[in-house]
């Protein structure tokens, strides 16, 4: 196993009920900037709850953060945070609305121009304390570092990671993603999976209890997944699911272990340029990943076939092979296709995702930082 340093603040109010225990997690005091999306709370009863919860505190709503939140958007909050004296951030619905807030957050504090937060990685120094109310299992925003947004401008899809940001507090309550579309359950289900395997489909460093998590949060989303969509009100399912989400990617699995990611930064350019949900980036890139790197993965491949899906005859070669093929059988099952040409992308993206690549100097992903730009030509020929 690797060193590690290992830190999460980050404490979880889970269940149904849990919004309401909101008020004593949020200093009396706190002037709260409440950010939250495009709507759907004020449709499934989860903004009345926040609202009552907080009837004493005092509160600014700021909505309309999108799906790939926008820096021009979020922008717009830092200006009435800055103007209004807000002190705390209370960031309710999904990963964009809390990815947001953190950069709200960073944004507010710094001295300079906030997209360089992002575009340089210039360091920051503090941000303002946040909470989250999740509406949505997917991101694992509510215990991570980790902020992604969007520059609609030239639709640069940048990222960055602080632990300044990590939530004071992050609710999950199964039931408010009881309203989800279905899409979005399937994106959650595709891209929970996908954290997991980045980090758990790299190369043995005889860490086994977190290659034993994160297999157990592969098979509990192979079985709870497909619960979810058959019965969107099955709290257990929900809770199940949730869970799963939050625990693939709040560092817990991460730690000493190698860590991919090559899927996940091919997907934002495929966001970024075409527009296509994050989740179903994933489902298109990872299968084709898996195979053009199954020769330095093949130990954990053979691993993660016998394991994850109890493939134990043939000879290695085909194992691999069923594995991923296993794989992207699974997206497809849980509604979320695997090529480029179900969402009309065609493989002419090539060029566009290189270069973009290149400019960010994203030339040497994955656990070996051997997936260079080439590779990324290879993978993305795949994925047609
Ligand atoms: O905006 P509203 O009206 O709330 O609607 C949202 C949005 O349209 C809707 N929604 C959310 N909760 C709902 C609901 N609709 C009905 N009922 C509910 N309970 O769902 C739509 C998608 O929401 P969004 O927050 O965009 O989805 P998700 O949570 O999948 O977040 C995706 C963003 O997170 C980033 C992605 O790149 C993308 O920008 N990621 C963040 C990560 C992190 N912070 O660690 C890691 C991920 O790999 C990912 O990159
Ligand atoms: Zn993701």
């Amino acid at each position: 196993m690797e060193n590690f340093v290992f830190y999460n603040p980050v404490k979880i109010l889970f269940g149904k009920g849990q919004i309401a225990n909101i008020a004593t997690e949020i200093p009396k005091d706190a002037k709260i900037l409440m950010t939250y999306g495009g709507g759907s709370i004020k449709k499934n009863g989860v903004y009345d709850q926040v609202k009552s919860a907080l009837g004493e505190h005092d509160v600014i709503e700021f909505g309309g953060i999108e799906p790939n939140p926008t820096y021009e958007t979020l922008m717009k909050a830092v200006e009435i945070v800055r103007n209004s004296d807000i002190n705390f951030l209370l960031a309710v619905g999904g990963g964009s609305v809390a990815d947001g807030t953190k950069f709200i957050a960073a944004a507010a504090n710094f001295d300079g121009e906030p997209w360089d937060i992002l575009s340089k990685r210039a360091p920051i120094s503090s941000a303002l304390p946040i909470g989250v109310v999740l509406t949505l299992a997917a991101t694992g925003s509510e215990m991570n570092i980790n902020s992604v947004v969007t520059k609609a401008a030239n639709k640069e899809k940048r990222h960055f990671a602080s632990p300044l940001v990590y939530p004071r507090f992050s609710v999950l309550d199964p039931e408010t993603t009881f309203s989800l579309p279905q899409r979005q359950v399937s994106n959650g289900i595709v891209d929970a999976f996908t954290h997991t395997m980045e980090q758990y489909l790299t190369y043995p460093v005889n860490a086994p209890l977190q290659d034993r998590m994160a297999e157990g949060i592969l098979k509990t989303l192979i079985e709870e997944g497909p619960k979810t969509l058959a019965n969107p009100q099955d709290y257990d399912a929900r809770a199940n699911f949730m869970w799963c989400a939050t625990m693939a990617l709040n560092g817990i699995i991460a730690v000493g272990v190698p860590q991919d990611w090559a899927t996940h930064m091919i997907g934002h350019e495929l966001t970024a340029l075409h527009g296509l949900d994050h989740g179903q980036t994933l489902a298109v890139v990872l299968p084709s990943t898996l195979t053009v790197k199954r020769a330095q993965k093949s130990q954990k491949l053979l691993q993660y076939a016998e394991r994850v899906w109890g493939i134990t005859t043939g000879i290695e070669e085909e194992r691999i092979n069923t594995a991923i093929n296993k794989t992207r059988e699974f997206f497809e099952s849980v509604g979320v296709h695997t090529k480029l040409s179900d969402y009309d992308v065609t493989l002419d993206t090539i060029p566009l995702v290189l270069e973009r690549l290149e400019n960010y100097g994203y030339t040497a992903l994955g656990e070996h930082q051997d997936v260079n730009l080439q590779t990324v030509e290879q993978i993305l020929q795949l994925c047609a």
